[in-house]
């Protein structure tokens, strides 16, 4: 049984994000590519991929209420009793997943809005959380997509999303692609990605030797603080902006839009 508790002026979310849960440890760890594969350690509860799947749908309800209200997913939500109780009432450790971002909620309506860009290629979607830029290329028909986050939980979630908007041609994994190439990589997606300095700068110099190999990197983010005081912002042209809807605006205190970048040095 869940209770509740008096957190309900601060979303689980802010709290989750205040946290600054990407440890720089992640980052430091090194690289075991494995291109395509499966999933890595589950803690004791998550061992079946059943009983993970069916508790995050205990624990969710399906939503279409943000920017890309095409494409349903399973979150956390103000119905939910876990939006107002504490991180320790939560089943699963630092949920990001269960949330959808608001730089990855205008990342995910700027490839809905512009499926050209998107139609036959290969797309890497890192730190997908919920899936839903994942999903949203499918939907534009890219031909394939690698839907790429660290939390193994999140994997079952962009799974359950995938196939509750009937999506398919679409990669999970959960290894470390920070560092890695691959020349069947045509579009690198962040959504979110630099609420944390560490992150930030650790991507970087990825970013920009991906981009000399020929991949197009698109970047969501509603103008955080990392991102906006970044070196990177300079080599970034704004592609879109778009005004977050109601309910993100409260759950984001001070954020109003979202934006889309592309890394696009000497051209901004
Ligand atoms: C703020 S959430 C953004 C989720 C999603 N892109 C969105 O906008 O809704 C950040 C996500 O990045 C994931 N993450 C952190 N470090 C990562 C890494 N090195 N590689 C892939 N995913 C990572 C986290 O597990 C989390 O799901």
């Amino acid at each position: 049984m869940i209770t509740t508790r008096s957190y309900s002026c601060v979303s689980f979310c802010r709290r989750l994000l205040r946290k600054k849960l990407i440890n720089t440890h992640h980052y430091k760890t090194p690289i075991t590519y494995k291109f395509y594969t499966g999933k890595q350690h589950f803690s004791d509860f998550t061992k079946s991929k059943i009983s993970t799947q069916c508790l995050i749908k205990e624990i969710t309800e399906v939503s279409r209420d943000h920017l890309t209200p095409e494409i349903s997913l399973q979150l956390i939500t103000p119905n939910c009793p876990l939006w107002h109780s504490g991180e320790d009432q939560c089943p699963f450790p630092d949920p990001f997943w269960a949330f959808y971002w608001p730089g990855g909620q205008a990342l995910t309506r700027f490839i809905l809005d512009n499926g050209e860009l998107f139609r036959g290629k290969t797309v890497v979607d890192v730190g997908c959380g919920c899936g839903a830029s994942s999903i949203a290329c499918r939907m534009v028909v890219a031909a394939h997509v690698i839907a790429n986050d660290i939390d193994t939980v999140a994997a079952e979630a962009v799974e359950l999303n995938t196939e509750l908007n009937n999506v398919t041609q679409t990669t999970v994994t959960t290894s470390n692609l920070v560092g890695c190439h691959d020349n069947r990589w045509d579009i690198l997606l962040f959504g979110d990605m630099f609420y944390d300095t560490n992150f930030a700068n650790v991507i970087t110099e990825w970013v920009v030797s991906l981009y000399t190999n020929g991949v197009t990197i698109f970047i969501g983010d509603p103008g955080r603080l990392p991102f906006e005081q970044h070196p990177l912002k300079s080599d970034l042209k704004m592609v879109a902006e778009y005004a977050l809807p109601e309910n993100c605006l409260k759950e984001n205190n001070g954020l109003s839009c979202g934006f889309v970048w592309k890394y696009e040095p000497g051209n901004t």
